[in-house]
């Protein structure tokens, strides 16, 4: 998910791609540098693990993205003077980050309460971050709340109900899951809020993706998208298109005729359609809690982004 907003973003500004820090070498970083990993989780895998949240993916947790970029600043930036100067002229995306500790408790069959009690714990990782890179000369923050779950073909599947009273009537998304949703946002932002007066020389910017989301299952005719776009594009079937063991990249899953119809792509991602709708409406639209500034953008953004100094 965090990728391809990246990608958008780094369109947005007019950059070239940011290449993933992971699995590169040589790389060449001077146009970003992208520590995201797929499945990653803000909190420690050890910790998530004491609490019987177990899951097969990475151990990347933010903690250890964050180290990782320090190991790795003279290699992209030398001197730590230039290292200063960089992170200070960086715009740092924090996240997406915190979703998959979630999404791990949910899937080993947590309780709402249990997992609602890893917010704080969520939130104060990223908020230490965040304190830290500031500490290394950060000045602009663009950070992201969580998804609307309810919305998410692969819990409208696992959580399906015939308790009609648990959909939202208009959007036909969980409203219970949702609600988890604007509550780390809500949580998110109070602490964001807390550090921006802590910093005032800080820009920190809240990326309302959950309504930046939410809205397009709320019109989606006004986006080109079908009626009630719930299901997958890609997917083998079942009620929202998507069928555990048969997934989206296995030879016996091909993908819609027209992805541009759908904002859900295989279930876990959404399509491009709606990741460009998403991104715009935190770059250009109100999904940016301070919205951006882009009257210097010709002068200063853009022109730093396209040549090569
Ligand atoms: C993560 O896993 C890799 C390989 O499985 C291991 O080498 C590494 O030490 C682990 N890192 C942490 C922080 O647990
Ligand atoms: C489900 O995905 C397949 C592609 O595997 C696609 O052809 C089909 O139209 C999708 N079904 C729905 C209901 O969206």
């Amino acid at each position: 998910m965090f990728f391809s907003l990246v990608l958008f973003t780094a369109e947005f500004l007019g950059l070239p791609l940011v290449p993933p820090f992971y699995g590169s070498h040589n790389a060449n970083f001077e146009k970003g540098v992208n520590f995201a990993v797929g499945g990653a989780t803000a909190l420690e895998r050890s910790f998530l693990e004491d609490r019987g949240i177990h899951f097969p993916y990475t151990n990347v947790s933010l903690g250890v993205q964050l180290n990782s970029f320090k190991e790795s600043l003279p290699s992209i930036c030398g001197s730590p003077s230039d290292c200063r100067d960089m992170i200070e002229n960086a715009l740092i995306l924090m996240g997406e980050i915190g979703g998959n500790d979630y999404n791990y408790a949910f899937f080993v069959d947590k309780g709402i309460e249990e997992i609602k009690e890893l917010m704080p714990l969520v939130i104060t990782t990223i908020s230490s971050a965040i304190t830290e890179l500031i500490g290394m000369g950060g000045r602009t923050f663009l950070v992201p709340g969580e998804f609307p779950v309810g919305c998410s073909v692969l819990y409208l599947t696992s959580h399906q109900t015939s308790n009609m009273e648990e959909y939202d009537p208009l959007t036909g998304c969980l409203k219970w899951l949702n609600k988890f949703g604007e509550n780390h946002g809500e949580q998110l932002r109070a602490e964001l809020n807390r550090l921006q007066k802590l910093y005032p020389h800080v820009n920190i910017i809240y990326a309302d993706y959950y309504n930046a989301l939410f809205h397009l299952y709320q019109e989606p005719a006004k986006f080109g998208f079908m009626n009630r776009p719930l299901s997958a594009c890609c997917g083998a079937g079942g009620p929202y298109n998507y069928t555990v063991g048969r997934k989206c990249g296995t030879d016996i899953v091909e993908s819609c005729d027209d992805p541009s119809k759908y904002v859900a792509w295989d279930g876990v991602h959404m399509t491009e359609a709606a990741y460009r709708l998403m991104a715009e409406g935190i770059l250009n639209g109100p999904y940016a809690i301070p919205p951006f500034d882009w009257s210097c953008r010709s002068s200063g953004v853009k022109n730093s982004g396209s040549s090569d100094t």
